[in-house]
């Protein structure tokens, strides 16, 4: 099978599970875990952000970043398509009592002004009053696209001055970074959390990071607890995901380079199937407007040929790329989609 339905289906590496098994480990519950707490420092770093939380999920490191955030009855802005107002399954609402309203964005590119219109800063015992908004980057139900740091800074500048904090999902900021160079410092000056995955492109069996100051880490720290997720040698997982952000980082381009090869040979066979401007990253968003199939008859097809392939709307298919396909596989891939897609309109 080769599998695009998204980049956590990669295999640890033999070198990565190496690494895991050198590890040394504590009973993080404790602190006691060497590894992870030196893993923390060292992202939280790089981030030029103070402390860092190790986690089980990027869905945990977002949902204890809107914990820290917002208070029950409060208020987190979102682009209508992100993953914490769609793909969290409610957990702001049910596990903090947050209020959400989304704005909706062109393509899914942040434009700080539309997403600042909808803020409402101490709104009284009228209103709800928000708190924060949240930033997607790269954003994964737009298609891999990458924030400009243009409106990041805009936005910080326009909800700092309104006392709204900025969250950053970066589960693929390592895909952003890739392709445009912006030190990851950078985004610590305008996020005041940061969400990391290291089980996307990196390629770790598990693992995320929450980043932020030493205060709202420390009462992070408490929450996940709370919440389930104190985990105890966790220096294992910290190890693998070590391994990722020093082995496979620069190896992302390859991916970027993959989900061209298949945006370009899709957009030759109509170019309202894809947005090519939105490829950047790993990402193949498909719109099968101009099909006659739908997106799971699409993949059901597919499959049946060996590829495997994200519907996620009706007419929405997703192609992920990652670390455990090579160029040969994306050829093969590419044929056998052209080939549907071209039989199909
Ligand atoms: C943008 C984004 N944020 C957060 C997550 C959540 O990560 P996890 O599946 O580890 O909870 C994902 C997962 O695909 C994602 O794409």
């Amino acid at each position: 099978m080769i599998d695009l339905r998204s980049d956590t289906v990669t295999r640890p590496t033999p070198g990565m599970l190496a690494a895991m098994t050198k590890a040394s480990v504590g009973d993080d519950v404790y602190g006691d875990d060497e590894t992870v707490n030196a893993f923390e420092r060292r992202v939280a770093s790089l981030f030029g952000k103070e402390a860092g939380l190790f986690t089980a999920t990027g869905s945990q490191a977002n949902q204890l970043a809107l914990r820290v955030l917002v208070n029950q009855g409060e208020e987190l802005l979102a682009d209508e398509k992100a993953h914490v107002v769609r793909a969290e399954l409610g957990a702001a609402a049910v596990l903090s009592g947050i209020t959400t309203r989304t704005f909706s964005s062109k393509n899914s590119i942040l434009d700080a002004e539309s997403a600042f219109a909808l803020a409402a800063p101490d709104a009284g015992p009228y209103l709800v009053s928000t708190k924060a908004i949240a930033v997607e980057n790269t954003h994964n139900f737009g298609g891999g696209i990458i924030q400009p740091m243009a409106e990041i800074e805009k936005l910080h500048r326009m909800a700092s001055s309104a006392g709204i904090a900025l969250h950053l999902d970066g589960a693929r900021i390592w895909n952003a970074h890739i392709e445009t160079k912006v030190p990851f410092s950078e985004y610590g000056k305008y996020f005041e959390t940061i969400s990391l995955c290291f089980s996307k492109g990196l390629g770790a069996p598990i693992g995320s990071m929450l980043l932020s100051s030493q205060e709202r880490i420390a009462s992070a720290r408490t929450w996940r607890k709370r919440f389930g997720g104190g985990m105890r040698q966790v220096g294992l997982l910290a190890a693998a995901a070590e391994y990722g952000l020093d082995h496979h980082l620069s190896r992302l381009a390859t991916d970027h380079k993959h989900a061209r090869i298949l945006a370009e040979a899709i957009a030759e066979v109509d170019v309202n199937l894809v947005n090519l401007d939105s490829v950047q990253t790993n990402i193949v968003g498909i719109d099968l407007m101009g099909i006659s199939l739908s997106a799971s008859e699409v993949a059901t097809r597919l499959k049946a040929d060996g590829i495997l392939t994200g519907p996620l709307g009706p007419k929405y298919l997703r192609l992920v790329t990652h670390g455990d396909l090579n160029e040969e596989e994306i050829h093969v891939a590419r044929e056998k989609i052209v080939a549907l897609l071209t039989s199909s309109k």
